[in-house]
């Protein structure tokens, strides 16, 4: 192995790529900045935070996002930490939740998942689970804001296992909750560790570990906390879970963890546990089987995002990619296996912190945004291999809101093809059309609304088209996984709609859930799927 070839195997084995899952207002933000902070990415609060401002900063590319000050777009955060190189995708939240917060996760080598603790397991949380859980990534759960009432510990836990269906490990217990919050007890080392309180903001102070015999302990937590946490770890020693770090891989076992990203208890032990428990640049499947980081040298990468418009005087593209093995060096050529044809990557650009800046080097586990002069899709693979290979698509996840969409003006139905066209290609929405009949009418299905104010906005400023969009009460979409089927035949409920998407598959839309369990009764042997391939 030639020098140059052995640093970029080290460099992509100090690599760790997750993303961050969360309901909105869980804590995401602050606990992102609290990892930035023992980095030294930043030093100082406030600066992941601050959505109208900070933020603006990273992805202040559309009028919308000004408007409402909000992101529409998914960043990616690099830092180094205790000898690895950190990457964290922000997976977005609140209205501006889309598909592309989906697509991030596939990006993503693990996921750790933030739980408000007087909230247990919220609705966005279950959702973005769902997508981890398909792909059998490594799944952290950091349970946030034990400084405020909580629930009961062990109802969160159960909270967790029944609605996502994972198995817990609590690695570390908290000792009480809300102003009695003093800390946590580390299961492995068998050691209390208290933290010191911390002005908002900064690195935490001194954290204390001590055995739970220690008699300076009594000064410190009551007389009541010792007792019931005794009696806690006993009883979780006797009947928890037991960790294996295999079932943690396979993400079938989430290792939990308790802290509040505020005060800052917590949340260094989590990172430490976490970058020791979670994995480096996973190998990923290819039509050539898995093409795994650690084995193959030359660089490859595929596209999990593009976004348009970025700056509105340039008119320009970015995709953004996920290195999966290699290294990558500014301006290099490489094949472009959907295009069929070398392509030159050029304006590499790496989101550190919340700066945007140009880079020269990368290796697998990153992520890169290059200039796209149009020819990327969503799920595009790029390589230098000599024998050429194509990871596996994305998926594409099941819209939850639908309009039908019309051009006001008539004459300009070409603009308003070509338009809705591109846009559906990005992936920012998917088009459905009427079974039956032909382009005539146009179905527009998002993950998120705000992708239709962002449809429309994009329609009027790049295509000059106004539209006008008329919501549907369909919030289901199931894909048709039988081959030979007369979807004409299927006997559905009656506000149940054929569609079929671009490539022509045949699609169902539902208003409730019910009407899609009547449907699949009535037909026996129909299959119905939540992810198209
Ligand atoms: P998100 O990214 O998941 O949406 O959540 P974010 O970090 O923005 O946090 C949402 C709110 O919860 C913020 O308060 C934040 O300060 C608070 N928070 C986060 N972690 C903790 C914690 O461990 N304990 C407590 N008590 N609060 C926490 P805010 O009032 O919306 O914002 P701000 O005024 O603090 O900036």
């Amino acid at each position: 192995m030639s020098q140059n070839q052995s640093e970029v195997k080290k460099q992509i084995e100090k690599r760790r790529t997750f993303a961050i899952i969360s309901h909105p207002d869980a804590g995401k933000t602050t606990l992102t900045e609290k990892f930035l902070l023992y980095g030294g990415a930043i030093n100082q609060a406030g600066s992941v935070k601050g959505k109208a401002t900070a933020r603006h900063a990273v992805s202040d590319w559309m009028e919308i996002e000004k408007e409402r000050g909000i992101s529409v777009t998914s960043s990616v955060l690099q830092f180094n930490y205790g000898g690895y190189c950190i990457n964290i995708l922000d997976t977005p939240g609140h209205q501006d939740f889309s598909e592309d917060t989906y697509r991030t996760l596939m990006a993503a080598d693990s996921a750790v998942m933030v739980i408000d603790a007087s909230k247990g397991v919220e609705a966005q949380t279950r959702k973005l689970f769902k997508v981890c859980t398909m792909r059998h990534i490594p799944i952290f759960t950091f349970i946030n804001k034990m400084d405020r009432e909580a629930m009961d510990t062990f109802e969160l836990l159960e909270d967790i296992e029944t609605e996502l269906g994972i198995a817990t490990c609590p690695v570390n217990w908290p000792i009480g909750s809300g102003k009695e919050f003093r800390g946590v007890y580390d299961r492995t080392g068998k050691k209390v560790e208290l933290f010191s309180d911390t002005r908002k903001g900064t690195i935490q102070g001194e954290v204390k570990k001590l055995p739970l015999s220690s008699p300076e302990l009594s000064g410190l937590i009551s007389e009541g906390q010792r007792e019931k946490l005794e009696e806690e770890i006993e009883l979780l020693d006797g009947a928890g879970e037991e960790f294996s770090q295999e079932l943690v891989s396979r993400g079938e076992l989430s290792p939990v963890f308790f802290g509040s990203a505020l005060t800052n208890f917590g949340v260094e032990t989590f990172l430490q546990h976490f970058l020791l428990m979670t994995t480096p640049p996973l190998p990923r499947m290819s039509d050539k089987g898995w093409i795994d980081p650690a084995k193959e040298e030359a660089f490859s990468a595929f596209v999990f995002k593009i976004q348009a418009n970025m700056n509105k005087a340039h008119r320009d593209r970015i995709a953004f990619m996920r290195i999966c093995s290699g290294s990558f060096e500014a301006g290099m050529e490489v094949f472009h296996m959907q295009g069929g044809k070398k392509v030159r990557l050029s304006q590499p650009q790496q989101l550190m912190a919340s700066e945007r800046k140009m880079i020269e080097k990368a290796y697998g586990g990153d992520i890169i945004g290059v200039f796209d002069p149009g020819i990327f899709s969503i799920g595009d693979t790029l390589t230098t291999a000599g024998e050429k290979f194509s990871y596996e698509g994305i998926p594409t996840f099941a819209p939850e809101h639908f309009a039908r969409v019309r051009q006001v003006d008539t004459m300009k139905r070409k603009q308003f093809i070509k338009g809705i066209n591109q846009i559906a290609q990005e992936g920012a929405i998917q088009i459905f059309q009427e079974f039956n009949t032909g382009m005539e009418e146009i179905i527009v299905g998002v993950v998120g609304v705000l992708q239709f104010d962002v449809l429309k906005y994009r329609l009027e400023n790049e295509y000059n088209v106004e539209i006008r969009m008329d919501s549907l009460p369909y919030e289901y979409i199931r894909w048709i996984d039988n081959a030979d089927i007369d979807v004409g035949k299927i006997t559905g409920t009656s506000d149940m709609k054929r569609v079929k998407d671009l490539k022509g598959r045949p699609l169902l839309l539902f208003v409730n859930e019910w009407s899609i369990r009547m449907t699949q009764e009535r037909n026996d042997g129909l299959v119905l799927t939540e992810f198209a391939r």
